[in-house]
């Protein structure tokens, strides 16, 4: 039984989730198109990776992380992960929103991203990449049929590359194998995909390995811009969630790994030095 958490009426930052560095791809775009507002950046370095967790401990992982952006003034939450959003958004928005808080938001990343994707495809076979948990989830190839009931789904799961990122291997030489491996495994599944989505935060850290092996006339998507543009019009149509969050352009990052472990690799993603803070998820 997890103790109740106090939440305050007031407004707050943004919030944003990942299992790790890879919500930093997302938060990014979102940061350069929405600057005026604050956020906070959480990622579960700790207990990174979620994609080859069960769905109950992705839920309960996520729900711990979204109790503490709560706690932390947060009125809307992005689980900016797509194994999170996969696995634990549907709960946290119907078991859990109406205990903590109603008034409150949680939005995931995966209809967003797949929203504009039947005019990116013109052979009508697209591919997604993705953990283990995103892609045996099926969220992509249900979510996709309901917008494009004639495109061909298919998905390859890369159980190794978010390791590669969050081990800062993502630019050896020993990565080319694993990225080029999952890259011919799904385009030899379906030989007329022409669009491939990168369906986790950590794959486009990996994108020059990605672009490297995908062969020219098969598009590469990466999230962050969809995802960003999809939030500004959310805000757009919600004046009331509009208002509950905060502008001072500020942000702040957080960890449940050491921060400074957090702060090195981060400030090389982003290309500048952020100062982050260890915290605890209970
Ligand atoms: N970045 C997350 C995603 O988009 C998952 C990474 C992980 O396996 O923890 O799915």
């Amino acid at each position: 039984m997890q103790e109740t958490i106090k939440l305050s009426k007031e407004a707050g930052p943004i919030g944003i989730f990942d299992s790790g560095y890879g919500g930093l791809t997302i938060y990014d775009e979102i940061k350069s198109l929405l600057p005026q507002y604050d956020y906070l950046y959480l990622g579960d370095n700790a207990r990174t990776p979620y994609g080859t967790r069960s769905f109950d401990v992705v839920y309960e992982f996520t729900r711990e992380a979204v109790r503490y952006l709560f706690a932390q003034g947060c009125r809307l939450v992005i689980l900016a992960c797509n194994t999170a959003s996969a696995k634990a958004l549907r709960s946290i928005q119907q078991l859990d929103l109406p205990l903590l808080d109603p008034g409150r938001r949680v939005l995931g990343i995966i209809r967003p991203t797949v929203e504009n994707i039947g005019s990116k495809t013109k052979s009508r076979h697209v591919g997604v990449l993705a953990t283990e948990g995103t892609i045996k989830s099926l969220s992509y190839p249900l979510e996709i049929r309901k917008l494009f009931p004639d495109i061909v789904v298919t998905g390859e799961a890369c159980p190794i590359w978010v390791p590669l990122v969050e081990t800062n291997e993502f630019a050896s030489d020993g990565a080319d194998y694993f990225v080029k491996r999952h890259i011919d495994n799904l385009l030899a599944r379906d030989k007329e995909i022409d669009t491939i989505i990168l369906g986790c935060t950590h794959y486009p850290i990996l994108i020059d390995k990605i672009k490297k092996y995908v062969p020219s006339g098969v598009s590469v998507l990466t999230q962050g811009a969809a995802v960003a543009s999809s939030l500004e019009d959310y805000l757009r149509r919600h004046p009331e969630m509009d208002a509950l969050c905060t502008k001072g352009g500020a942000t702040r990052f957080c960890t449940t790994e050491a921060d400074g472990k957090f702060g090195n690799q981060a400030s090389l993603f982003l290309n500048r030095h952020i100062d982050v803070e260890t915290v605890t998820l209970l």
